[in-house]
């Protein structure tokens, strides 16, 4: 029995699989593309919402500090990823790396966990789209009911219940729709999408550097002390507990870059272009972050996103703080939208790259890995995301599915850093694009900033991840098993 778990999948069937013209999907992206791509998936509400939200309740003004350590763990990730990126140019990801190096076990388990990062990380945003969507459109009175746009499970502050966010189904609907039409059509799409966030960003911290008010980052590092979180326990505010609290939080804002890696398939050059795509967007990501959250706690007193500013921090800042930047709010609240909207489109095309190798293996049912005769992409698969990603999205809170995001995305690094040294050992002739330096050194510091991300999530994010591990296991002795080509074989 263990010897069938742990089978491995050889990379000349990997390499084979990925010839097959029948389910080929098409090489259109090149480096400039994969970087766009990486930068659409990564700067969205991590940024916008969460910068403040680690700065009030976490690390004071050095949350710019608490950005530098999560950029540093995603870089030891992210080195480990472009390794395999550049070698193994398959669709799918830290699935399929993990076929090749740990067994099938261990590469269901990780398959069945990436549904944590895309498929609930793209639920997650249109939940938060359509927020900011109400926002904008309450500018000028036209805000959707209460009840259209809100899960059954909330209650307004005048005692409106909801029923179905209907804006969030909407997002995921046209999404869906110009991933069915193309990946160059969707890339080019996204690189739309992210001149627009990235202008504003710039903008942001150019006109607001003039507003920064030294006091404001005095001191740097607030005294360690305990304070109320909002749902009434006691967390570490300031310090080194403060900062490493506020990474945790932060980390949300890198999610995305190994998004990049499952389009591994339509890359033209895979071996140059992955590695490039990957860091290149993560590196362009941690300046503009830490340039930002400087700017942000320089402009207002980190204090204010416990009350007033908690909401549409940024705009807050800029109203309160800025005289005469109306229009650059109002800015802020577009790029916002923009942002997660090319959030939720790298998550969902990754989403079915991810299934789609996975039904290739027999792992999953074939739907996943029709590929529509004229577009090259597949499309059923993305019908279905629609349904699932759209029922959670419909019909659940943001907050139960933003930490589950968090949390499966770093045991995914973690998997990925540990491949990375194990492929070293078993395959050390194997021909790499790119090498990830100091190895094992890098892995091993990448799985331990990882896990110490997981243990600072806490006990009721991973009781959630064991129940989903769970689940997906049940799945694999009951269909995956049976129906695995490798297996069969
Ligand atoms: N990094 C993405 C965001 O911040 C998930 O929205």
């Amino acid at each position: 029995m263990a010897s069938k778990l742990f089978i491995t999948k050889p990379l000349k069937d990997l390499m084979a699989d990925s010839q097959d013209s029948s389910h080929a999907l098409k090489r259109t992206l090149g480096p400039v593309n994969l970087t766009l791509l990486g930068i659409g998936a990564i700067i969205g509400a991590g940024l916008f919402v969460r910068t403040a939200a680690a700065a009030a309740e976490h690390a004071g003004p050095a949350v710019t500090i608490s950005y530098i350590v999560a950029a540093i763990g995603c870089a030891f990730a992210g080195l480990c990823y472009a390794e395999f990126a550049s070698s193994i140019p398959i669709a799918g990801s830290a699935y399929t790396y993990s076929y090749a190096t740990l067994g099938e076990f261990v590469a269901w388990i990780i398959g069945w966990d990436l549904i944590l990062e895309y498929a609930f990380g793209a639920a997650t945003v249109a939940i938060a789209w359509s927020e900011y969507l109400n926002k904008l459109l309450g500018h000028w009175n036209m805000a959707i009911p209460f009840e259209w746009s809100h899960s059954p499970f909330e209650v307004s502050a005048d005692g409106i219940s909801g029923m179905i966010n209907l804006p969030a189904i909407l997002i995921l609907f046209l999404i869906t729709l110009l991933l069915i039409r193309g990946t160059q059509e969707s890339a080019f799409v996204n690189g739309i999408i992210v001149v627009i966030k990235v202008s504003i960003v710039l903008l942001f911290i150019g006109f607001g550097w003039a507003y920064i008010n030294p006091m404001n980052h005095t001191p740097m590092i607030p005294e360690a002390t305990t304070i109320k979180s909002h749902l009434g326990s006691n967390i570490n505010f300031g310090g080194i507990m403060g900062i490493l609290g506020g990474a945790g939080v932060v980390f949300f804002a890198f999610i995305g870059f190994d998004a990049v890696s499952t389009a591994a398939q339509e890359a033209k050059n895979p071996a140059r272009d992955m590695p490039i795509g990957i860091l290149a967007s993560l590196a362009v990501c941690t300046v503009l972050y830490i340039l930002f959250s400087y700017v942000l706690t320089g402009i207002a007193p980190y204090t204010d996103f416990r009350i007033a500013g908690k909401e549409a921090s940024v705009a807050y800042a800029i109203l309160h703080y800025m005289p005469g930047f109306e229009w650059l709010a109002l800015l802020i609240t577009v790029a916002i939208l923009a942002g997660f909207s090319s959030v939720i489109l790298v998550m969902l095309l990754g989403q079915t790259r991810v299934f789609y190798s996975m039904s290739r293996d027999g792992l999953v049912p074939a739907i996943f890995s029709d590929v529509h005769t004229k577009f090259r992409t597949p499309y059923k698969s993305n019908i279905v995301f629609f349904l699932f990603v759209g029922t959670f999205a419909a019909f659940i809170p943001g907050s139960v599915t933003g930490d589950m995001t968090s949390i499966g995305t770093l045991f995914a690094f973690v998997l990925v850093c540990a491949g990375v040294w194990i492929m070293r050992v078993r395959n050390p002739d194997m021909v790499r694009g790119f090498k990830t330096p100091f190895v094992p050194l890098v892995p091993i510091l990448g799985i331990l900033v990882c896990a110490a991300m997981i243990f600072g999530l806490g006990l009721e994010n991973w009781v959630r991840l064991g129940i989903w591990l769970f689940i997906g296991l049940i799945i694999y002795f009951a269909y995956s098993i049976k129906n695995s080509r490798l297996q069969k074989k």
